[in-house]
């Protein structure tokens, strides 16, 4: 195993984070290691309802069981490592389609074709289980049996999401965005997090509708971050950003949730899965134009510019620089969400002891009442 890289929460990542060798390092560490954001409730709400995905390249089934329970097996067929299924879908069982070996929905080889039980043993041919669980509608598996569950994990920022009543949240799966960005995964997800860049990349998009100069810390630590921004409407309208690492960034707003959840393809390349959650079901075809950029306020409707192509073309630039080496820089009281984000990747990575969940207070740094000025 390569020797991960170093990683201060003071300070910018090195530019090897970036790089092919800290990859595989990532991979087995974070995505391998650590409950990963797969997807929404909506998806997985019906008995045999199914989601496909990866943790760490290994394969996985997501699905709700007959009995109801949320759970996840390999998706490799355990005769030849076949995908039993992809994409997502609703079945009771699972027959691979190379030489139909047949799984019940709790990983049990039922049926093998033209062997006998002397030939199989198919207690020895289950599939491997694993864990999911939901917090307040979001799905999250992992391949670890010893970790704690998602409501401790994000204990924290559990009044966030009872006060933004995110499980009843009407998930609009069919206008989900998914695209590939040349760049790692964590200048995307770091990115996403961060609410300073938004005068200088967003700055006829996004600035007008939630400045920079707005925005403030409200709680968090290396399992995750709240932070949130002042509407420039000045209707109260204030926006929550929820950051759960390694892969989840939600933007809460008074009746919506907008997300995006990352999936690491290779160094430098990585798959971006935008989507949306609203208060009321969506009723008009107006809003189905607007894709991840509506933001729908109880008051008014409005509509905000794409901005997500100018965060792809940062996103990219910095892996362009990836190659080289600097010495990487402090990081602004304001980024102090990417500083939990490094103290999660130093746990991760090197088992180094996390900070409990700190508020803006604590940390030194504006609340809600109190924003930051420019
Ligand atoms: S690989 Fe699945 S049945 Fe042979
Ligand atoms: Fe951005």
């Amino acid at each position: 195993m390569t020797t991960a890289y170093p990683v201060d929460p003071l300070r910018a990542l090195p530019a090897e984070a970036y790089r092919e060798p800290a990859f595989e390092v990532d991979l087995e560490r974070i995505f391998r290691s650590d409950w990963v954001f797969v997807g929404t409730a909506d998806e997985v709400a019906e008995p045999g309802d199914y989601v496909t995905t990866e943790l760490g390249g290994q394969p996985v089934i997501v699905q709700r069981r007959q009995d109801g329970q949320l759970a996840a097996m390999s998706n490799m067929c355990a005769h030849r490592g076949t995908l039993l299924a992809e994409g997502h879908g609703n079945t009771k069982r699972f027959q691979c389609p190379y030489h139909a070996w047949t799984y019940a929905d709790d990983g049990r080889l039922l049926a093998v074709p033209y062997a006998t039980r002397d030939d199989v043993d198919r207690e020895a041919h289950c599939l491997p289980r694993y864990r999911a669980e939901e917090w307040h509608g979001l799905v999250f598996a992992t391949l670890r049996s010893d970790l704690p569950p998602l409501g401790q994990r994000f204990a924290h920022l559990d009044s966030i999401a009872v006060d933004a009543d995110l499980a009843t949240l009407n998930h609009w799966t069919a206008r989900r965005g998914d695209e590939t960005w040349d760049a790692n995964w964590k200048l995307v997800v770091s990115n996403a997090m961060e609410s300073y860049h938004l005068f200088k990349v967003h700055e006829e998009t996004l600035e007008p509708y939630t400045p920079t100069a707005g925005a403030y810390y409200v709680v968090g630590n290396a399992d995750g971050t709240a932070t949130g921004g002042t509407s420039s409407r000045g209707d109260g309208d204030d926006y929550t950003l929820l950051s759960l690492p390694p892969n989840f960034v939600g933007v809460i707003t008074n009746d919506s949730l907008l997300w995006q959840a990352v999936q690491p393809i290779s160094w430098d390349r990585t798959r971006i899965v935008t989507g949306a959650a609203y208060r009321s079901p969506p009723a008009d075809e107006r809003r189905g134009m607007a894709r991840l950029a509506t933001m729908v306020s109880a008051a008014a409707t409005v509509m905000v510019p794409d901005f997500l192509p100018e965060d792809r073309d940062i996103c990219e630039r910095g892996q362009r620089a990836a190659d080289g080496d600097y010495r990487p820089g402090v990081l602004v009281p304001m980024e102090q969400v990417i500083s939990d984000f490094h103290h999660y990747l130093n746990r991760q990575l090197h088992g180094a002891p996390t900070p409990a969940a700190r508020t803006a207070a604590v940390v030194g740094l504006p609340r809600a009442a109190e924003p930051v000025t420019q």
